[in-house]
């Protein structure tokens, strides 16, 4: 068992933010360059690819399976193809990423042999049904722990079958699964979706030559891929819009705050939580640089409440942490609902974000999909427990300083999974008279 509580961040308020910053690289899309240039035959170049240690892991996992990655600074390049890769000798040990597992399954289901898989403590609990099954059903075999729904697990294929597949939940990562198993599969492969998620993975495909296309009817989309190969491309990876997240919303629920992040990604889909401040009162402006990717600032603000819908939820999935802690500091009940996957995140996000909420002063009433959230009487300093959830860690400790008195922040380590420079950034923003945060 590992310690849940190792790492502990002690944060006193009420503080306020000031500065501008760039966050790290997107995380999804610095998973995707790494895989689809281990995928591609030649050498692709990355710029900005993330720091934490899930696309580490990410880095090692390719590496173990034969691609050549060298490291220059924040300049990296992979060697691939698919004459390099082969099945390791070792068990593929993808620490607290989710996102990995289920994408680098699928990758290797497409390329044939016997792959083993494990994660942390976290990921190990987490629910992998959703890409055995499609999986199977292309001709994977799969030996699983548990009740066979989680890892570790041993994936062996000899060759897939295309499939069309209903997806049943909404979930990018399954999509992505399914698409780069097809990459190797006979046939068509054909993912239904009838609640959009992210779409970096069918994007970079195409960018990268496979045969892939994307069809909008009124209902759902159809995205269809043929087996085919890659060729290398040129990555500049933008700053990942949840990370920049917990600045923009720490800004706004400060006085005298005013916070600039720069070059995150804006598409639709990821960067949906900014319409969510808004619509609470949030002062932010956004300037673009590029279809996809800009500055943002945002100052002090009065936030109200608002209802988030069910609809809403796969565009600010990995956000609801920080907004829940901007529902806490705005006016009236926020509610969340049609939220139930966040319990099946690196932690239970609806559970331990009403606990950790809770420890803070605020009445939360906690339902099976999600949360109401009222400020109530006087919020305090909190004391929270991340359960191995880096986002739990980085949303609690904006709160913290937003509030009076000391919030003691238990495993923090987690926040090293997305974002290894959550702390000196937080201290480089805070400007604060008084004391000092001391991780
Ligand atoms: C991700 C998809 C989402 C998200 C995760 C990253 C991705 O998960 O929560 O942090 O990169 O595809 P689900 O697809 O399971 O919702």
């Amino acid at each position: 068992m590992s310690d849940h509580n190792e790492g502990k961040v002690a944060i006193s308020g009420i503080r306020s933010f000031n500065g501008e910053l760039r966050v790290p690289g997107d995380k999804s899309i610095s998973h995707r360059a790494l895989l689809i240039s281990a995928l591609s035959s030649g050498v692709s170049q990355i710029l900005g690819l993330s720091s934490g240690k899930d696309v580490q892991a990410t880095r090692a996992v390719i590496s173990r399976l034969g691609a050549k990655v060298n490291v220059e600074g924040d300049h990296i390049t992979v060697e691939g193809g698919r004459r390099l890769l082969k099945p390791p000798d070792e068990i593929l040990d993808v620490g607290n990423s989710g996102t990995l597992i289920r994408l680098a399954a699928g990758m290797v289901a497409g390329l044939g042999g016997r792959y083993s898989f494990t994660g942390d403590e976290s990921v190990n609990r987490r629910p992998m049904a959703r890409i055995f099954k499609p999986l199977t059903e292309m001709g994977a075999k799969i030996e699983a722990s548990g009740s066979g729904d989680t890892a570790p697990f041993t994936i062996t294929s000899h060759g897939l079958n295309g499939i069309r597949y209903e997806m049943p939940i909404a979930s990018a990562q399954v999509k992505s699964a399914i698409l780069f198993a097809g990459l190797g599969a006979r046939g068509t492969t054909t993912v239904v979706e009838h609640v959009p998620t992210r779409r970096h993975t069918e994007e970079m495909l195409g960018d990268a030559g496979a045969l892939i296309e994307v069809e909008k009817l009124e209902d759902r989309s159809e995205i269809r891929i043929e087996r085919g190969d890659l060729h290398p491309v040129d990555y500049d990876i933008p700053g990942d819009p949840s990370q920049a997240a917990f600045w923009l919303v720490a800004a706004l629920i400060t006085p005298n705050s005013q916070v600039t992040v720069r070059n995150i990604y804006l598409g639709d889909l990821r960067s949906d939580f900014i319409s969510v401040l808004e619509r609470m009162g949030g002062d932010l402006e956004i300037i673009r640089k590029s279809q996809n990717s800009g500055d943002v600032t945002a100052r002090s603000s009065n936030l109200n409440a608002t209802e988030i819908s069910p609809k809403e939820i796969p565009g600010i999935i990995d956000e609801i942490p920080i907004l829940s802690v901007a529902a806490v500091c705005a006016s009236g009940t926020t509610t969340i609902s049609g939220a139930a996957e966040l319990r099946v995140k690196e932690s239970d996000r609806i559970s331990v974000m009403t606990e950790a909420l809770r420890s803070f002063g605020a009445k939360v009433d906690e339902f099976p999909d999600g949360m109401a959230i009222t400020r109530g009487g006087q919020l305090h300093s909190g004391k929270v427990s991340a359960h191995l959830d880096h986002r739990i860690a980085m949303a609690s400790s904006i709160l913290g300083a937003a509030v009076e008195g000391e919030t003691e922040v238990l495993g923090f380590d987690s926040v090293a999974s997305s974002y290894p420079n959550f702390v000196s950034d937080l201290l480089s923003l805070m400007s604060s008279n008084d004391a000092s945060s001391r991780p």
